[in-house]
């Protein structure tokens, strides 16, 4: 039985512990701030609360204020630069190392400022509900707990530095499709205790010093104009006091979004501009102190911050920096999950490697904003010559793999003229008369801002390509498709792959197996909306007697598979499953090879149902940055001993996963209202509530070697602190380090709980034989949830279960407390 006196817990850290290094908006700098407010004119503010340019904060030279530049974020500095190329998010999230995360603020902090940016834009720490969504590798996975303490120590790390963080998107933006449309519809108790955690502990322990609002309505309202999330929340009950940005364009009204708490638009005032707020200030909509206090709230960050005073570049950092390569390095080390090894496939510590697969001999990433060029990358490829030679490694690039078949296609079934016909049309749809038609012997074109030919627009157009291929034998065609805008593949008139939308480049691969003798009739459609135009299309057969031959010359084999920035990124969600050639091929070297390895790119959890039983060892390598394929070649042979534990709960098929009917909206296009009815019980929350079992579960990660959890201790410290200790012994052969979790479970409750959640965790490198007593101190915000009548988090007294061990799944220390 609970006792019915509450004990209320409200706003847990009402005045945060200030960390020394951290900057604070101190009463100096709202003054100062407060005086160049008094001193502006209601033109300037309003256009002081919109930028000038895209990644710019604007000056005001009669005032003495500067310019301030901005720049992506989250995994390296963007925007016309190169700059080192850190893993992504959900691989620092991998790491659970919150040391290695606050070094990578700090390296993320040294690379703006040897650029003169001021402002990072990230971290982004959008909770993972599903693997479709497109921006899932920029976040730090399912866990509310595991993402705020992440977010925290990268906040701090940047800023320590002296460079202001901005924690995005705020809120609820856990999809890209249709973002700008479908409203997240929340309950409030959901938000609080899943979707907000991290955006509270940003402002109220690393303290922030800017939020980005994300561009989807919350609960029906744009986030921009949501005064309840941006007042009533972030302000009044965690006390922000630096700058709420909009994301870049996610503004959609004047007045909505001025007294709707957002403080900056960006990129450009298309809204927040003069043309549309002095009428509404006239009109009495809007006022003009609520104008003032969108400046207040910028000035006084960028005082804070440093930015009137110092230097705008440092010249003493490096652009291309070893520490920050150093950084990469580290994490990805750290946050590569091995997901499976079988008979101790791994690591190969000897034998020559066979190396295969699309992303063999690149270095991938997610893309979108999150996009980084780097100065170099060390591929999977290099990095296993770096430490085994050349000798012992061998490359099947695609290009070695699939035989270029361009000179076999023919424009008819009569096979008399090599090439394609081609038809171009004046309109976006392959409609109205045909303007142009041609033989071309391939398809091939950069059009960019132009036309395909005099006479014809520069946008709004599309052209159809046809053309017969007979198979000269049996065998595997790898069809390569890419463009912006649409294109899409038919064979036979049956449509085979495609990206058939308004979207920026893409690429689409799909395989098909052909028979020899055969004709297959093939159609390639494309289309431009605007801006730039390019399309190509290409195919290979599979050279199996390469194949072979190689295979049988290695001990050892890495498939490399997986997205990249064209099929996993921002503005799209991406399927479930691999493409179907990287799940042929893989099968293919499976059937022929026993020592498989596949490494796995992805922002999130894929479907291994067609090929994952099929081969001995899978490491999920999200995408490891710049450095990632030392690392990955440092665990491969065994140098280091994989670490890294899922910050998400891989689901056997899509079906099974918490959202799966939540996800979209499937009511109708127009209404576009995604209803999160899973409430709390996302991730594995949610498969500890259907009972559902997940393939790998959250938390989840092998080692090299082996742990061993005993002596579970749950004591009171203090007035308000319980301390769980238990020890951790590796009882393996190797050295390695074990991310001990431990899990706080409430026994009777009034309201539904989750059957446990994560409430602590700590990561110990233990030498082999060695043992070590793990302390982690659990507050009352352990064991507290949200409670919608009095709008507080409180903790009902009463039992509860404190378990620990190497996953959510694998608990094997419980112990109970009353509290
Ligand atoms: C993204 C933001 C990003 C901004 C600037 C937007 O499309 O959603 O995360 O910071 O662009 O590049």
């Amino acid at each position: 039985m609970k006792h019915k006196l509450w004990i209320i817990i409200g706003l847990f850290i009402l005045c945060p512990n200030i960390v020394k290094a951290q900057i604070c908006i101190t009463q100096e700098a709202e003054q100062r701030a407060r005086e160049l407010v008094s001193q502006m004119t209601l033109e300037e503010k309003i256009d002081y609360i919109s930028g000038p340019k895209s990644f710019y904060i604007r000056a005001v030279p009669r005032l003495g204020i500067p310019e301030i530049r901005l720049a992506d974020g989250p995994q390296g500095i963007r925007n016309n630069t190169k700059s080192t190329l850190y893993p992504c998010g959900i691989l620092s999230a991998s790491t659970w190392n919150r040391e290695l995360v606050r070094e990578l603020g700090h390296g993320l902090g040294r690379d703006a400022k040897a650029r003169g940016i001021s402002i990072l834009l990230g971290p982004g720490v959008n909770i993972y509900r599903s693997p479709l969504c497109g921006r899932n590798y920029e976040y730090f996975g399912e866990d509310p707990y595991l993402t705020s303490e992440i977010g925290k120590q990268y906040i701090q790390g940047v800023q320590e530095e002296g460079v202001m963080a901005t924690v995005k998107h705020f809120a609820v933006n856990n999809q890209e499709w249709s973002r700008h449309n479908a409203s997240s519809d929340v309950d409030e108790r959901t938000l609080q205790e899943i979707y907000f955690p991290a955006f509270r502990k940003a402002v109220e322990e690393a303290q922030v010093g800017a939020v980005m609002n994300s561009y989807n309505p919350v609960n029906g309202v744009h986030a921009t104009e949501n005064p309840w999330m941006n007042i009533d929340i972030l302000r009044k009950q965690w006390g922000f006091k630096g700058i709420l940005m909009s994301d870049w364009t996610s503004v959609y009204s004047a007045v909505g979004a001025a007294n709707g708490g957002l403080d900056l638009e960006m990129p450009v005032g298309k809204f927040m501009n003069k043309e549309q707020l002095i009428p509404a200030i006239k009109n009495g909509i809007v006022t003009e102190a609520t104008i003032d206090a969108k400046v207040q709230h910028v000035l006084q960050t960028l005082i804070a911050f440093g930015c009137f005073d110092s230097p705008k570049e440092s010249s003493n950092v490096t652009k291309d920096n070893l520490q920050s390569k150093e950084t990469a390095l580290k994490l990805a080390r750290e946050g590569v999950v091995l997901l499976k090894n079988e008979r101790q496939t791994l690591p190969y510590r000897k034998g020559k490697t066979l190396i295969l697969g699309p992303n063999a001999d690149i270095i991938p990433t997610g893309g979108g904003s999150g996009f980084v060029t780097p100065f170099s990358v060390v591929s999977v490829y290099d990095g296993m010559r770096q430490l085994r030679g050349d000798k012992q490694v061998e490359l099947l690039s695609d290009s070695l793999l699939y035989k270029d078949l361009a000179d076999q296609f023919y424009t008819d079934k009569q096979f008399t003229q090599k090439g394609f016909k081609s038809e171009y049309y004046n309109t976006r749809n392959l409609t109205g008369d045909i303007f142009r038609t041609g033989i071309e012997p391939g398809i091939e074109y950069a059009w960019k801002y132009g036309a395909p030919f005099a006479g014809m627009p520069t946008d709004q157009f599309s052209a159809r390509w046809t053309g017969a291929y007979r198979a000269q034998k049996d065998g595997t065609i790898k069809f390569q498709l890419a463009g912006d805008d649409g294109y899409r593949l038919f064979v036979n008139d049956q449509l085979i792959t495609g990206d058939w939308g308004n979207h920026s480049y893409s690429t689409r691969s799909a395989f098909m197996e052909v028979k020899a003798g055969e004709v297959y009739k093939l159609r390639m459609e494309f289309f431009d909306n605007v801006g730039e135009a390019t399309v190509s299309f290409r195919a290979g057969m599979m050279d199996e007697a390469q194949l072979a031959t190689s295979l049988k010359r290695a001990q050892n084999v890495i498939v490399c598979a997986g997205f990249n920035s064209s099929t996993e990124g921002e503005g799209f969600d991406r399927p479930f499953a691999l493409s179907h050639g990287q799940e042929y091929l893989i099968n293919k070297v499976a059937a022929l090879h026993n020592n498989v390895t596949v490494i796995v790119n992805a922002g999130g959890g894929i479907d291994f149902r067609n090929w994952g039983n099929n081969v001995p060892s899978i490491l999920m390598a999200w995408y490891p940055g710049q450095e990632g394929g030392l690392a990955l070649a440092e665990i491969i042979t065994g140098k280091v001993s994989p670490s890294g534990k899922l910050p998400i709960s891989i689901e056997e098929k899509w079906e099974d996963n918490p959202t799966f009917n939540s996800y979209y909206d499937n009511r109708s296009v127009a209404h576009k209202r995604v209803q999160y009815t899973e409430g709390i019980f996302v991730g594995y929350r949610g498969y500890d509530h259907t009972g559902k079992k997940p393939l790998y579960p959250f938390g989840y990660g092998l080692s090299y070697s082996n742990f061993a959890y005993s002596n579970l201790t749950a004591e009171k410290t203090g007035t308000n602190n319980i301390t769980i200790s238990f020890d951790i012994k590796n009882i393996g052969k190797t050295d390695a380090a074990e991310i001990a979790q431990v899990y706080v479970s409430d026994l009777h409750s009034s309201v539904p709980r989750p059957l446990k959640e994560l409430k602590g965790y700590d990561k110990v490198y233990l030498k082999r034989g060695e043992s070590k007593r793990i302390s982690i101190s659990l507050s009352k915000e352990a064991f507290a949830f949200y409670d919608i009548n009095t709008h507080q988090f409180i903790v009902e007294p009463g039992e509860f279960k404190i378990q620990a061990g190497p996953s959510s799944a694998e608990l094997p220390l419980t112990t109970t407390l009353s509290l």
